[in-house]
This record gives C-alpha cells, structure tokens and sequence, in this order.
C-alpha cells in the first residue's frame, strides 16, 4: 500500500512519520517539496505519487497569528484540503485528514459530539471548519477533529510549560478554558490502526467515511493541566496560581469549553482512548 504523508516536522507530522512506515511504501513530504501556501501546486504532486492513503499533518496552526492572515490560513486549512480531497477522489484513495476542536464556541457545556453544529469564533476555527467541508469531496475520507494537541519533543503546551518552569518561580495559568490533551504520539497510532484496518477490509472503512472526535479521554483546565504536568515532572511544589482568560488578552477569541467525546470512534474502529493523564505521564516518561 502506497501512503503519502504531508508534514513530518510539525508535532503530528513527526510522530506519523515514525509510526506509519510498517504499513506500506511511505513519502513523506514537507517543506520545500511541498508549499500548501500554493495550493495548485499539490494536485500534480499527489497524481504523481499515486497513492492509496493520502494524510495530511500540515495546517496553519498559529490561532492568533491567523487573525491577521485569514487568506494564507485558509488557502492551506482549506483550499489546500479541498485540492487534496478532489485528487483522492480521482485516484480512490482514502484521505485522513485533522480538524480542531476550536470549531466550536465552546456554549454547550458538556463534551461535543460529532454531530454538534460548529460555530468558530475565530478565523483557525473557521479555516479549519472549511477543511472539513474540504475533507469531505474525496470520496473516502476521514477526519479526525483533535483538541489541544502536545509533544513529548519540542513545540506544544507541554514544553512551554516545562520551559517556564525552569526560567519562572511562579506561574499563573488560566483555569477557565476546558479541553481534552491529546498526544500526538495517540493521533498518529490511531491513524496507523485505521490505516491497517483498511488495508484488510477497504469496503468497510468506506463505510466508515467521515468525521471522528480523536483526543485524550477526558477533560481538563489548562490549570489542572499544568498541575498534572508538574506532578508527573515530581515538581508537585512549584507555585501555580490560578488566573483568567480575560487577564491575557490575545489577538483570537478562544472557546472556554472544548473537550471532545470520542466514542463514535472508538467504537467504530474498535479502540479504546487512554485518560489524558495516562498518556501525560508516558509521553513525560523519560
Ligand atoms: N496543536 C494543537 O493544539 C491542535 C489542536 C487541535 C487540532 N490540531 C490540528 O492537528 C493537526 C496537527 O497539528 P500540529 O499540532 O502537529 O501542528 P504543527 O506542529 O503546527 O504542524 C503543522 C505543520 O504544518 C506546516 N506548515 C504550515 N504551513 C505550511 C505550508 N504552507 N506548507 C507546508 N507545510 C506547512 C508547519 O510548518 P511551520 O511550522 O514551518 O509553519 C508545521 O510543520 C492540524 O490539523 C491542527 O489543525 C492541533
């Protein structure tokens, strides 16, 4: 089987790109191959490589930084996906895609499921919901919407906290926004299952083409988030102070409530989630 990777230095990009080669024949592609900047470029690429899964980790990710680019977010969020979607379709390739839990306005107050009518209240969230609706003109297609997404490497929450740690003798975190941490290290093996799974049976996964809540089980503030990462860090006595959004103005509006009910797709592929906090201590684990 013939998978076509695009991103491999962004969080998810890096992880996938290490745990998708025992499936089949794996291209990874990512700058300067490839610039989703320019979205007619990719058709040709994909027709080229002609690959039976196409996956794309790229996005536009700075949620502050698109307020002030809405058209370069867009063109790689979702004209991008939409060119993707269209070269899947013509090859019958099956395309897995990554969508955000900051389609949501974070009104509902308890985990959204799949079939919850979005309403972004930024410009990444309304880039990445036109994605989705990108996503959707392959043919085979399967989005896997994520929620605060962190690494074990570099970049993400995680790590800036870790780094602040080290630099600050006190830190102030925000315990009114509520979502579900997600290892990337989980996004890519989930991925790797479903692409097994398709591989042994294609006609059942085309009928499970769509739209997948994918994050760690449960929820949490960013507050209690921190805490755990000090705690599994053994620095369960550095100083937290619990503090509010509105202290920290940012470019974006951000949702307060955006954790994520997976058990559609657990149950369709026949997976189960680990609790957020399981996943944090093993992606800490040294
Ligand atoms: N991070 C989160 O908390 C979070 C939460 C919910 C959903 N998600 C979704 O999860 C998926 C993976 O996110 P992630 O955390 O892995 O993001 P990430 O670390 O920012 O990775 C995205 C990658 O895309 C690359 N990229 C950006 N513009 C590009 C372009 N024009 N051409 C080619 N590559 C380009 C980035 O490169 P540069 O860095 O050089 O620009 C980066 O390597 C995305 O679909 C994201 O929307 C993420």
């Amino acid at each position: 089987m013939r998978i076509l990777l695009f991103g491999k230095i962004g969080q998810l990009g890096w992880e996938l790109n290490r745990s998708l080669f025992t499936l089949g024949d794996l291209s990874v592609l990512d700058y300067p191959e490839v610039d989703f900047n320019q979205p007619q470029t990719l058709p040709e690429i994909i027709r080229s490589a002609k690959p039976d899964v196409i996956v794309n980790a790229v996005a536009y990710t700075n949620v502050d930084k698109a307020e002030s680019e809405p058209d370069v977010a867009r063109r790689i969020n979702a004209d991008a996906v939409a060119g993707m979607a269209r070269e899947a379709k013509n090859l019958g390739a099956l395309l897995i895609h990554f969508s955000t839990d900051y389609v949501f306005d974070g009104t509902k107050g308890s985990t959204y499921v799949e079939t919850d009518s979005p309403n972004p209240l930024n410009v990444y969230g309304k880039t990445k919901l036109a994605g989705e609706d990108a996503a959707a003109l392959a043919e085979k297609f399967l989005t896997f919407r994520t929620s605060w997404v962190y690494s074990s490497r570099t970049g993400g929450f995680v790590n800036k906290v870790i780094e602040w740690s080290k630099t600050k003798t006190e830190l102030r975190i925000v315990d009114d926004q509520i979502g579900s941490p997600t290892w990337c290290r989980t996004l890519a093996e989930v991925t790797g299952q479903v692409i097994a799974q398709y591989a042994l049976d294609k006609d059942r996964l085309q009928s499970l083409s769509g739209l997948y809540h994918l994050a760690g089980a449960g929820a949490a503030s960013r507050y209690e988030w921190v805490k755990e990462i000090l705690s599994v860090l053994g620095m369960e006595n550095y100083s937290i102070l619990p503090a509010k959004t509105i202290e920290f103005p940012s470019a974006a509006v951000r949702p307060y409530f955006s954790a994520l009910a997976c058990d559609k797709l657990e149950q369709s592929f026949n997976l189960k989630l680990l609790p957020w906090q399981t996943s944090l201590a093993l992606a800490l684990e040294k």
